[in-house]
């Protein structure tokens, strides 16, 4: 039989320090200590092995109104997760299983198991969970085959195409027999969607003098989808050169987002009306009910070859501040990921 701790479990975290103004810095943030009050019955308690760290946290740490609520100051953060039970007083989640959860930017949490999902660590490495068959993953399938409804051989311009939602977009659309035009900003970036993605054109958007000059030389027939991710100055290109009737999935606008004055592009906006465009916002839980749909399509893209991904590991929870503040600098290629090392939990 089982025993269990009566003391608090102490826990590392992450807690925001203040608001950032701008780009965020690593002074924006804190490692704290935390407490977890002992299990009741029905309860198990989590080792987080990965983390997960994600443009949209940035919103987050606003104190505006938005579909989720706001970090809060002196709190830790929150986010995408993956670890292990490590101690359990619930007979459906036991000691050894693997656990997707919410709870991130700390080492432990405990939970009765609501809002949590138990996965299967045989078969693909645990943080897939957190790329290319989680979240990110899903919005890049979500936004493909829910929002543009895409047709074989559509021409599609992706932006932020080699991070972790945009490569997928790359490839499922390849995968679709569809030709692709990818923006990225390395010439590192560029060769991976060349070689490994096997993305059609490519352009580096930090060396394009002209951004709709080029795109438009890219695309000389014109766009049938837009897989927004940067907003901004891609978007008002990719305006530029949609075809009539063509479908912009505006799935996040990363360009935008450390601004502190309203953003200049798109200047042309007006051209959605002429070219009946549809443009049309996104979020990932909305289509959280066809989470089996997504997992059998790229579950058979994966092993058929025709979707590859790359990750971009930080080592150690004291590192999250650094990983995240790192996706504006373009320093991820693919899923952005912390890999936590907790210290050995002694089983009670
Ligand atoms: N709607 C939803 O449900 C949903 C879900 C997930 C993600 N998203 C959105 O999807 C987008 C991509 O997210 P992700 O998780 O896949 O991140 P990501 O693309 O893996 O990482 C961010 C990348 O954005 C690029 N970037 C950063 N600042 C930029 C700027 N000022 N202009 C152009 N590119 C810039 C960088 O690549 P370069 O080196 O190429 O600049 C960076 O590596 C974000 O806008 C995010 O908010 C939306």
């Amino acid at each position: 039989m089982a025993t269990h701790t009566a003391t608090r479990i102490e826990t590392r975290q992450i807690e925001l320090k203040s608001r950032p103004s701008g780009v965020p810095t690593e002074d924006n943030f804190r490692l704290g200590v935390g407490f977890i009050e002992p299990l009741v019955e029905g309860e198990f308690l989590v080792q987080n092995e990965w983390m997960s760290v994600d443009p949209y946290m940035r919103g987050r740490m606003k104190d505006t109104d938005s579909y989720v609520a706001p970090f809060q100051i002196d709190k830790p953060l929150d986010g995408g997760c993956i670890g292990k039970v490590i101690d359990s007083r619930s007979s459906d989640f036991v000691y050894g299983d693997t656990i997707l959860g919410s709870l991130g930017w700390r080492d432990k949490w405990k939970s009765s198991g609501n809002g949590v999902t138990k996965i299967d660590s045989k078969l693909v490495p645990l943080q897939t969970y957190l790329g290319v068959l989680g979240m990110t993953g899903m919005t890049a399938w979500a936004g493909l085959t829910r929002i543009a409804k895409l047709k074989k051989g559509c021409t599609v311009f992706v932006s932020a195409a080699s991070g972790a939602v945009g490569s997928i977009v790359c490839q499922i659309a390849k995968a679709m027999d569809c030709r692709v035009i990818g923006s990225a900003g390395s010439k590192e970036k560029i060769e991976w969607l060349k070689r490994m993605a096997h993305v059609d054109e490519v352009l580096n958007y930090k060396d394009a003098d002209d951004l709709s000059k080029e795109l438009g030389r890219l695309a000389p027939n014109g766009i049938d989808v837009y897989f927004d991710n940067v907003g901004g100055e891609h978007l008002e290109a990719a305006l530029d050169h949609m075809k009539v009737h063509g479908v912009i999935v505006s799935c996040g606008m990363i360009s935008t987002y450390n601004e502190t004055e309203p953003s200049a592009a798109p200047r042309n906006l007006f051209k959605i009306i002429g070219k009946r465009i549809r443009l049309e916002g996104m979020l990932v839980s909305d289509h959280l009910k066809d989470r089996e749909a997504f997992l059998q399509d790229m579950s058979g893209w994966i092993a058929s070859g025709q979707i590859v991904w790359e990750e971009s590991i930080t080592q150690g929870l004291e590192n999250a501040p650094s990983a995240f503040i790192g996706l504006f600098k373009g320093k991820n290629t693919g899923k952005a990921l912390v890999r936590i090392e907790s210290e050995p939990f002694e089983r009670r």
